[in-house]
């Protein structure tokens, strides 16, 4: 019988700031029934859309994407925060729920036509999705899908990314 993912997120009120309610997937990977079955979601979504290559954002879009490639048996492209790759990289910057920040993949590792899925732990303002659709456009990548595990609706980052197909297992 499937799981009740809801039941693997803790939530944290005022974290890490006041107002903020911060919901953590810890509890889920720690879960290895309940990690599987998030992955395996996204495989299937990843499958149907005929993926290439997975691209997601540090720190918490690899532990999503990673269990995703290795199932699919294709490759993984981190988007890594700044100072961390080194030769030659694309950017973008964004403003975050709390904060602004910028990343940055390799500029050889997405191939003109590449149809990629952007994977993520969670969808907040959207600002991480849209920085990382920016830079595999950039590259000529087709970004044929966006996958989380939360979206937090009241947020609206589904607004930012409208053109783009969305999965969200969970929605708060
Ligand atoms: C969090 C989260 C998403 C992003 C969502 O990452 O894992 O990547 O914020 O927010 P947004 O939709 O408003 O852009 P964070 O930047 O905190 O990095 P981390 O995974 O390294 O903790
Ligand atoms: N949880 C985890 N990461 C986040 C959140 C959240 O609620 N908002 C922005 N990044």
């Amino acid at each position: 019988m499937a799981l009740d993912l809801y039941k693997y997120v803790a939530s944290y009120d005022n974290f890490p700031e006041k107002g903020v309610t911060f919901r953590d997937i810890s509890p889920l990977m720690e879960n290895g029934e309940a990690y599987r079955e998030a992955t395996d979601k996204i495989v299937r979504y990843a499958r149907d859309k005929k993926v290439d290559l997975i691209v997601g954002p540090e720190a918490r879009g690899f532990i999503v994407g990673c269990p995703v490639a290795y199932d699919l048996g294709i490759g993984f492209v981190p988007a890594r925060k700044k100072g961390k790759l080194p030769g030659k990289v694309v950017g973008a910057s964004y403003g975050l729920e709390y904060g602004k920040s910028s990343l940055y993949i390799h500029a050889d590792a997405v191939k003109p036509g590449q149809r990629v899925l952007i994977t993520d732990d969670l969808l907040a303002t959207g600002g991480t999705i849209k920085a990382t659709i920016e830079m595999v456009e950039k590259l000529g990548g087709i970004v044929v899908g966006t996958a989380f595990i939360i979206e937090i609706s009241e947020l609206k980052g589904r607004d930012k990314i409208k053109d783009y197909d969305l999965l969200s297992l969970l929605q708060y």
